[in-house]
């Protein structure tokens, strides 16, 4: 049994496909083990995203992810990892294959609806960056 994080960014909450985000998880073995919908600081955008601090992108990114409320789901079930990585489609939604959340619904690199965790070590991290152990249940 595995963990991920996922999050929905502000343009898909904004774009009213929380529900239909959360619906491609569950018909597809997935199980939501913890769930909040948060507004992030700027500062706390940086901690999430600091691996990217030296990017040409990271004040954009940054910016885009304080610009309204993401949900932030922990994920949990076997190879959730690389499942949700399926479902969510490549980060540049041109590149997604078809059916992917990205490719169906991201209008841009960085506004991509949805973001997951690539690894064990950044689940554990991302995971612990939103969520104590007494919040997350084991389904
Ligand atoms: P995410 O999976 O959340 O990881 C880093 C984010 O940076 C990525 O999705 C995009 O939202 C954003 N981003 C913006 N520009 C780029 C880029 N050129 N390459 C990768 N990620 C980018």
């Amino acid at each position: 049994m595995e963990r991920t994080l996922s999050i929905i960014k502000p343009d898909g909450v904004g774009k009213n496909i929380i529900g239909e985000v959360i619906r491609r998880f569950e018909t597809n073995g997935i199980k939501i083990a913890a769930m909040k919908m948060i507004h992030l600081t700027k500062p706390q955008a940086e901690g999430f995203y600091a691996v990217h601090k030296e990017r040409p992108f990271f004040g954009s990114l940054t910016d885009f992810m304080t610009s309204g409320p993401i949900v932030v789901m922990v994920l949990q079930g076997e190879d959730v990892i690389a499942k949700n990585r399926k479902l969510m489609g490549a980060t540049n939604f041109k590149e997604a294959e078809e059916g992917t959340i990205r490719k169906e619904f991201a209008t841009d690199i960085e506004k991509n609806v949805v973001h997951g965790s690539d690894a064990p070590e950044t689940a554990a991290f991302e995971i612990g960056y939103f969520f104590n152990d007494l919040e997350i249940q084991n389904r």
